[in-house]
Formats: structure tokens, C-alpha cells, sequence
């Protein structure tokens, strides 16, 4: 099952642990991690997790657990895998940390951090993109995805007759009709599309009139706007509040009812 919302883990440090069970508590199923230390601590993850289970919040088949493979170039000195090892091998290395770190044999979802290239799918990305697939296929995923990825990157791996991937994962600006070019490739292709950066990315919108005048109407608040918004598009949308209300809100955001024309002009409104 795939939740709704996803809760994201990064920037959290020596609060992972407690943010993490925090959201559990608070009623998220979705995570979202990388095996990345510089943004990510993964094993606070894993142990807010523990946390949640013991206390018998959730059991580890109610939660839906993404975790990302990030190439050297996007990490920081603490790598989880040998640098002079193969790329295969690297990804070998960083899903079996995961794992450790999330205390589970195998993750919903799998995702590449980004490609090697910003300019297009290079062979880098075909031998990872080959590595995750193979360790799906040995059972340690279930489903695998992409981010930070642009319409040529989606292009290229269709036209090499790659497997197109489950999800994509992107930051998510309204000047771009919320990356609009993107989200069309997915849907012609059912991608699940996951949007990141709704509110950070978007500090006018949330000031927006449109915005404001539906979030009065609604008695929620223009972040909710937002968040229903890419629920009623079809979004998978995260959100890494530290706010237990935040926490609140934003699993209710699909409360602040929105019309059809509501939605397009939302969609159009940069
Ligand atoms: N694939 C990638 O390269 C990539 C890159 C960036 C992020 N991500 C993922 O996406 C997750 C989310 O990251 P993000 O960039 O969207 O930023 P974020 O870390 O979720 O920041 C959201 C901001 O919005 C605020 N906020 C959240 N809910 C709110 C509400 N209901 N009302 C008012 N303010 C609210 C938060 O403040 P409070 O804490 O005070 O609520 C915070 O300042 C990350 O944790 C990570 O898992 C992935």
C-alpha cells in the first residue's frame, strides 16, 4: 500500500530518532530517507522505528519505508560503501546498510538520488539504475524510482528501453505549473510523481490570494491549501515538519475541500 503522504527525514540530525516516531505517532505510514549522512541519518530512522514498534504503534508492514542510492558526488566523507569499489557494488553496499539501518529485509521503495549527469541518463546512471533492479529483484525492494530528474533524463532511459521507474521524486515549483513537463511524462506512463519542496519552494503561493482567500473559506491554513491541492492532482506530496500541529495539519490537508477550478487555478497560478 502506498500512503498518501510521505514524511521526510532529512535535515533532522540528533532529532531523527524522536521526529520519526513522532510522525508514526502522529499517523504517517510513509518515510522517506536516503543513505546520504550529509542530509540524512538513516539509522535514527531505523531507531525512531524500533521505537514505534515496540511501543506497538505500527508494525513494520503498515509502513511503506523509501530509501535513496546517492552517488559519491552527493555525499560527504561518510560514505556507505567503498569508493574504489564497482558502482554495482556500491549499491550492493548502500541498500545493505539501509536495510540494517531501518531494521527491515527489504524496502517499499528504492530510489536513485539523482542522476550522474544533469544533461541526460549516462552509463553511470545504466549500470546503478541495472544494480537496483537487480537487488529488487532479489527481494531487498519492492518497487524502485528516481529524482531530481528532468523530461530528457525520463526520455533517454525510455529510449534505451530501460524499466521506467515506479516513482519520481522532485522539488516542486509552482513557476514551473509544479513541474508540469514532468508530471505529464508520468502520468502518460502511470509514474507515481512525488513532489518535494511544496512549501519552501513556493513562499508566494502560500502568500498568494487565491491561496489565502481558499484557506479562510476552508478554515485551514494556506499550507493545507497547497498540500490538497497536490493531493487532488494526484501528487504523492512530503513534508519533514518538526510541529506535532504541523504533523496534524498536514495529514489533514485533504480536509480544505478544493473545487475543480479551485485546483486549475492553483495549477496556474505563477
Ligand atoms: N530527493 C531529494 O533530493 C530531496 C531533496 C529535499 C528534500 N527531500 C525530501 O523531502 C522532505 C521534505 O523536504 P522539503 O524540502 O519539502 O522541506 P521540509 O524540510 O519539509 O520543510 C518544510 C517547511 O515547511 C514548514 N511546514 C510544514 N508543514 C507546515 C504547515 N502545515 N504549516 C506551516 N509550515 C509548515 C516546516 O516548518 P515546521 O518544521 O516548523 O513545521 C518547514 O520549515 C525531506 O525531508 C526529504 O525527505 C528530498
Amino acid at each position: 500500500m502506498i500512503p498518501d503522504f510521505l514524511y521526510g527525514t532529512a535535515w533532522k540530525e540528533a532529532r531523527t530518532a524522536a521526529l520519526t516516531e513522532l510522525a508514526v505517532r502522529s499517523g504517517f505510514r510513509g518515510i522517506d530517507t536516503a543513505n546520504q549522512r550529509r542530509h540524512y541519518f538513516e539509522a535514527g530512522v531505523g531507531e525512531g522505528l524500533a521505537a514505534a514498534y515496540r511501543a506497538g504503534v505500527v508494525s513494520r508492514g503498515e509502513l511503506f519505508l523509501q530509501t535513496k542510492f546517492t552517488y559519491q558526488p552527493g555525499q560527504d566523507h561518510r560514505l556507505p560503501y567503498d569508493p574504489s569499489a564497482s558502482l554495482s557494488t556500491q549499491v550492493a553496499q548502500s541498500i545493505g546498510s539501509s536495510l540494517e539501518h531501518l531494521g527491515t529485509d527489504c524496502v517499499d521503495s528504492y530510489v536513485l538520488h539523482g542522476p550522474a549527469s544533469g544533461r541526460g541518463w549516462t552509463d553511470y546512471d545504466v549500470e546503478v539504475w541495472t544494480a537496483m533492479a537487480r537487488e529488487r529483484d532479489a527481494g531487498r525492494a519492492r518497487l524502485l524510482g528516481v529524482s531530481n530528474v528532468s523530461v530528457r533524463h525520463l526520455e533517454d532511459m525510455a529510449a534505451s528501453g530501460a524499466e521506467m521507474p515506479a516513482f519520481v521524486q522532485n522539488r516542486c515549483f509552482a513557476r514551473t505549473g509544479w513541474d508540469h513537463s514532468v508530471r505529464a511524462f508520468c502520468a502518460k506512463r502511470k509514474i507515481r510523481y512525488q513532489g518535494f519542496s511544496l512549501l519552501t519552494a513556493n513562499p508566494e503561493v502560500l502568500h498568494h490570494p487565491l491561496v489565502t482567500s481558499i484557506a479562510a473559506r476552508g478554515q485551514g491554513t494556506p499550507a493545507q491549501v497547497v498540500f490538497s491541492f497536490a493531493l487532488a492532482i494526484g501528487m504523492l506530496p512530503l513534508t519533514g515538519t518538526t510541529d506535532v500541529e504541523h504533523m496534524r495539519q498536514d495529514l489533514a490537508s485533504g480536509a480544505v475541500a478544493l473545487s475543480s477550478d479551485e485546483v486549475r487555478a492553483i495549477e496556474t497560478l505563477a
